[in-house]
């Protein structure tokens, strides 16, 4: 059988590198465009091809699109939420003009299928828990707001034109491939594990806790972590499935599993055998105490679930490249 073409928008990212390789390990034939504004060389797999391209450029995306491809993963996007609040304008024109560049060079083109990565922020604060994928949308930031209209062109699209979309609502995306085949780290790192990382490698002086007055167990928030190999594989069991019956889907992708920030810190000291430098610092404005999902829709339409559950076999992955 020919092996089917997918192009990964955003490929050369932390995310998008992951499934990248999912991708290859299932024999896909693989195709990486992205700018490298964020993402990087070195996270680029040897066995898929690359286009240095920008998603704000509709002819080259055009260009690319006519060579055909049976879907398209697109991951390419600003995702730094406090800056989406201080520059929204800059995440109205990657975000959102972007991606309907891509839709359009999409239908242009004949390419029916696409792979979106969407996220957890675009819930706002919870109104229950876990978190389902008919919780109300109240994001917080400029950032969740562009993806939730990015999901909303998508249905429009999927409607009117023959055009079939998953996007994937991602929660607190942590850990690297296990076999340390990638090793781009994200530069200024804004999330936690990194950031506790950078900590324990001497990188950074201290981890600021923001805030241990939650009302949870230990006082510190509560997220869901899910591990970039396991939203790898959703990524191909998306495309498997939008290749198999053309249904438009929108998905959480999380483990079902809270993990507070001490958790965190105390997993890592396991982990490392090293002390993790941090003080309490205030809030930080608008985080949600808790943030859990419910993956019962991907187990259901995807037939996936993550594999990693344990958080310290998690942040292990991510010790790995730091160790070597
Ligand atoms: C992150 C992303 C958001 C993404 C979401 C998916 C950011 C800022 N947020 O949210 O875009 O859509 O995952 O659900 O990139 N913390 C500290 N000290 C720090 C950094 C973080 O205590 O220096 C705490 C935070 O208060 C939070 C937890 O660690 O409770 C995780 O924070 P972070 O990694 O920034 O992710 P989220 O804000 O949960």
């Amino acid at each position: 059988m020919a092996q089917s073409k997918v192009l990964v928008i955003g490929g050369a990212g932390y995310i998008g590198s992951h499934v990248v390789k999912a991708l290859l390990q299932e024999n896909f034939a693989v195709t990486v465009f992205d700018n490298l504004s964020t993402g990087q060389r070195c996270n680029l797999l040897a066995k898929a091809g690359f286009i240095e391209g920008n998603i704000l450029d509709e002819a080259k995306l055009n260009d690319v699109m006519a060579k055909g491809f049976d879907a398209v993963v697109h991951l390419a996007a600003k995702k730094a939420v406090g800056e989406s609040m201080e520059n929204p304008q800059k995440y109205a024109r990657n975000n959102l003009n972007g991606s309907i560049n891509i839709f359009n060079a999409m239908i242009n083109n004949g390419v029916k299928n696409i792979v979106f990565s969407s996220t957890a922020a675009s819930y706002g604060m919870p109104q229950y828990l876990p978190i389902d994928e008919n919780h109300p949308l109240n994001p917080l930031s400029f950032y969740g707001f562009t993806k939730i209209e990015i999901e909303r062109v998508m249905d429009w699209y999927s409607r009117l034109k023959d055009f079939h979309y998953i996007a994937l609502r991602y929660f607190n995306a942590v850990g690297y491939a296990a076999d340390g085949s990638i090793r781009g780290k994200e530069q200024n790192p804004q999330n936690l594990l990194p950031i506790v990382m950078e900590v324990v490698t001497g990188k950074r002086e201290i981890l600021n806790v923001f805030g241990n007055d939650y009302d949870t167990p230990d006082g510190t928030c509560v997220r869901d972590y899910i591990h970039v190999e396991d939203l790898g594989r959703a990524h191909v069991a998306a495309i498997k499935k939008l290749m198999q019956d053309s249904q438009s889907h929108i998905i959480n992708l999380g483990t079902g599993k809270g993990t507070s920030v001490l958790e965190i810190i105390q997993s890592t000291e396991r982990v490392t055998g090293r002390k993790v430098n941090y003080d309490f610092a205030p809030r930080r404005a608008g985080d949600p105490s808790v943030i859990v999902a419910t993956y019962e829709k991907a187990q259901k339409i995807l037939d996936w679930k993550p594999q990693y559950t344990d958080i310290d076999e998690i942040i292990k992955t991510t010790w790995n490249l730091e160790e070597k």
